[in-house]
């Protein structure tokens, strides 16, 4: 059988230093685990504008379509702040998603013990959180139509559409519940259908999937707002929250820094099962391209790191090595190793991006 092939799609900022960490995992479980996978590489972002003049090359696309996997840095940066937004380096990343309608964003939002006290939310509040947000991510008000800046009458009008359709609806509900099925067994669906007709839909149709196909997973409604105060209340009363596009990307903002570093959170994007039965899907950190960082070796690696272990969780079915993984990073962190995004106030001397992910070999190493 053909070894599994994974696209990395490095980007812009800090990507590509965080990347080079990953690539050493990569490497290691050839070495180690005798797992090798075919890995391609291939711009996206402003680096692709700046060859290409698109921030996503029609090859690249094609691509992305036929690897099992797709492994995504950060794109963005103050150099592309000017460009027009037809070519922006999110537009990259937006169409990715598109395209290979990657409707499931899973992000976790997982609290390591030995960053508890990083949360600027009490200890109490955060130490053992796991929560895990399922945001809609290829309809709603990022891609509905119409949509644009038109002339009424003397001045100008920006229009974006909320518009979901109830498959749309559906299979990402059921994602949700497939998810908490694995975990807590809870799903709390957030929208306001208190003043949106797409939240109403939302929620009737979330409710009929339930009562249909998972009425075994407990099942609550949320209005959004409501439910970003009780994520920062109490946390832990959630285990899956599933929501739409822009709810989504708002909300897992907010639940990424209730655990104390944007560094350190994974996410999957996940659409339909190809041919080979594996999900389409892109892995990509949280965090962002950090430019103000960029090139100095202080990026923290972990965020992407976790990434690919949810590359060998969801695409791979290798979920005993995804933990191993996570495991080695609970264990640097453990141990005390903390890059500069992890510095507190007491200070001490941080490890360079290069060390942690060596740390994290070490660690995998004595695994074994
Ligand atoms: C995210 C980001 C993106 C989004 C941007 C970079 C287009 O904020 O992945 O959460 O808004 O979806
Ligand atoms: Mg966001």
């Amino acid at each position: 059988m053909a070894n599994p092939s994974i696209l990395i799609l490095a980007g812009d900022g800090i990507g590509p230093e965080v990347m080079a960490e990953v690539k050493k995992i990569i490497a290691w479980f050839g070495q180690k685990r005798a797992i090798t996978f075919d890995v391609a590489e291939d711009l996206v972002g402003g680096c692709a504008y700046d060859k290409f003049g698109t921030p996503l090359h029609d090859d690249t696309m094609a691509r992305a379509q036929a690897a099992d996997c797709v492994l995504l840095g950060a794109v963005g940066g103050p150099k592309y702040d000017k460009l027009d937004f037809s070519v922006k380096p999110e537009r990259g990343l937006l169409r990715l998603r598109k395209e290979m309608d990657l409707y499931a964003n899973l992000r976790p939002a997982q609290c390591f013990d030995a960053l508890a006290d990083f949360s600027s939310l009490k200890k109490d509040v955060v130490a053992g959180l796991d929560i895990m947000i399922v945001r809609e991510l290829t309809s709603g008000v990022y891609f509905g139509e119409p949509r644009g800046i038109f002339t009424e009458g003397n001045e100008r009008v920006g229009i974006n559409t909320q518009r979901y359709t109830e498959s749309e609806i559906a299979r990402v509900a059921r994602s949700a519940f497939e998810l908490a099925r694995r975990r807590r067994n809870k799903v709390c669906s957030m929208e306001k259908a208190n003043v949106m007709e797409s939240g109403i839909l939302w929620r009737e149709v979330v409710q009929e999937v339930h009562d249909k196909e998972y009425n075994d997973v407990e099942l609550s409604h949320m209005y959004a707002d409501a439910g970003a105060m009780q994520l920062t209340r109490w946390p832990k009363q959630f285990d899956v929250i599933v929501t739409d596009n822009l709810f989504g990307d708002l909300l897992s903002d907010l639940a990424a820094m209730l655990t104390g570093s944007l560094g350190m959170l994974p996410s999957a994007s996940l659409g339909a099962p190809m041919k080979n039965g594996r999900p389409k899907a892109l892995y990509e950190p949280v965090h962002g391209s950090a430019p103000d960082i960029a090139g100095q070796g202080k990026a923290n690696p972990i965020a992407c790191i976790l990434s690919f272990a949810m590359a060998l969780r969801y695409s791979f079915d290798m979920g005993a090595d995804a933990t191993r993984v996570e495991q080695a990073v609970e264990k640097v962190l453990a141990q005390g190793l903390r890059t500069a995004d992890l510095m507190g106030p007491e200070g001490g001397k941080p490890v360079s991006t290069g060390q942690m992910g060596d740390a994290i070999i070490a660690a995998l190493d004595a695994s074994l």
